[in-house]
């Protein structure tokens, strides 16, 4: 089509309402329905997957796709496992034993609905749900999809967002030295983020090493970065802006960045780590436009 011609492109608000329409849509598909039995634990973790979420993780892995021409079908394979992950994480997370958290995107938590045994299972059958998508889905090269499996068990499990929990769980009421509390960040938050970028160039053309690792270090810092902002509107926003219970870091006395360095410094380090991910991003010229604009999206998000 000739350029002058050609519709424009979507704005970034037009660009995430449709990747998050898509990933709903999918992620309804590829859940098991309300009705098959044991009904109560598919609907304990449709309640948790579906209806709310940014979608940050599957945006992440969409933008990314941009840069490596990959197609739609299979990135929104790829954003269902890392989001149905997400979700296990978030309904283990809020459980009596973990965060103790009875909101979540603005309902109550899976656990307050379904029981602590109902939410532990949907918490369980959604991780492995997760790796039955990724594993039976036909995602090309079968060497690249066990890589891409390999990448999620990864970023989903003791070296990754379980041993990052763990590191929460036993900080909680101490003093974290600013190195320890990176690698919990890391690990508890910016692992599956990383993993969200890695599976969306998996599922594109294949990149030269140089490309892969500029990605990894955007991830890394979009990662950190997230959690950082995570834990500067946990003091600063409101429970009904966040959907979550507002305060509850400082309440529960958990290690932060806030906590660590005060909420001014986190912010300038929140804006450091910004502009670090956007600089790893510059050797991809104009094809990372949308991963700029979701790190600012990151950076500026209210909830
Ligand atoms: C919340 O993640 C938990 C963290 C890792 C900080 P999100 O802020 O991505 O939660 P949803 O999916 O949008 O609800
Ligand atoms: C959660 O960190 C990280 C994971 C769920 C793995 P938080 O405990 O800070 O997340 P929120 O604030 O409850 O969403
Ligand atoms: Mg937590
Ligand atoms: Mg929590
Ligand atoms: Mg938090």
């Amino acid at each position: 089509m000739n350029a002058a011609l050609a519709p424009p492109a979507p704005s970034f608000d037009e660009w995430m309402a449709a990747v998050q329409t898509r990933v709903e849509k999918a992620l309804s598909r590829h859940l098991p329905s309300a009705e098959a039995l044991p009904a109560r634990l598919h609907q304990a973790m449709r309640y948790s997957c579906l209806n709310g979420g940014k979608r940050v993780r599957p945006l992440l892995a969409f933008a990314t796709g941009e840069i490596c021409a990959a197609p739609g079908e299979k990135l929104e394979i790829a954003s269902c496992a890392v989001e149905m992950i997400h979700a296990y994480s978030l309904v283990h997370d809020d459980l009596p034993c973990m965060d103790n958290d009875v909101l979540r995107r603005g309902r109550p938590t899976c656990h307050v609905e379904y029981g602590e045994a109902g939410a532990l299972l949907a918490g369980d059958a959604l991780q492995t749900q997760a790796f039955l998508l990724l594993a039976g889905a036909d995602l090309g090269v079968p060497s690249v999809q066990l890589e891409m499996l390999r990448c999620l068990a990864h970023a989903s499990g003791s070296l990754g967002m379980a041993g990052g929990q763990a590191i929460d769980l036993d900080a909680a009421g101490h003093a974290l030295e600013l190195p320890e509390l990176e690698l919990m960040h890391a690990l508890k938050t910016g692992a599956l983020i990383r993993a969200a970028v890695t599976l969306g160039a998996l599922c594109g053309e294949s990149l030269d090493d140089d490309a892969r690792q500029a990605l990894d270090r955007f991830a890394k810092r979009a990662g950190l970065l997230f959690q950082v902002v995570d834990d500067i509107l946990d003091c600063t926003a409101s429970t009904v802006t966040l959907g979550k219970t507002a305060g509850k870091d400082s309440a529960a006395d958990k290690a932060t960045y806030v906590g660590l360095l005060g909420l001014e410094r986190s912010r300038e380090f929140a804006g450091q780590l910004r502009e670090q991910a956007l600089e790893s991003l510059r050797p991809f010229g104009d094809r990372a436009g949308r991963l700029v604009e979701l790190t600012d999206f990151i950076a500026r998000r209210r909830f």
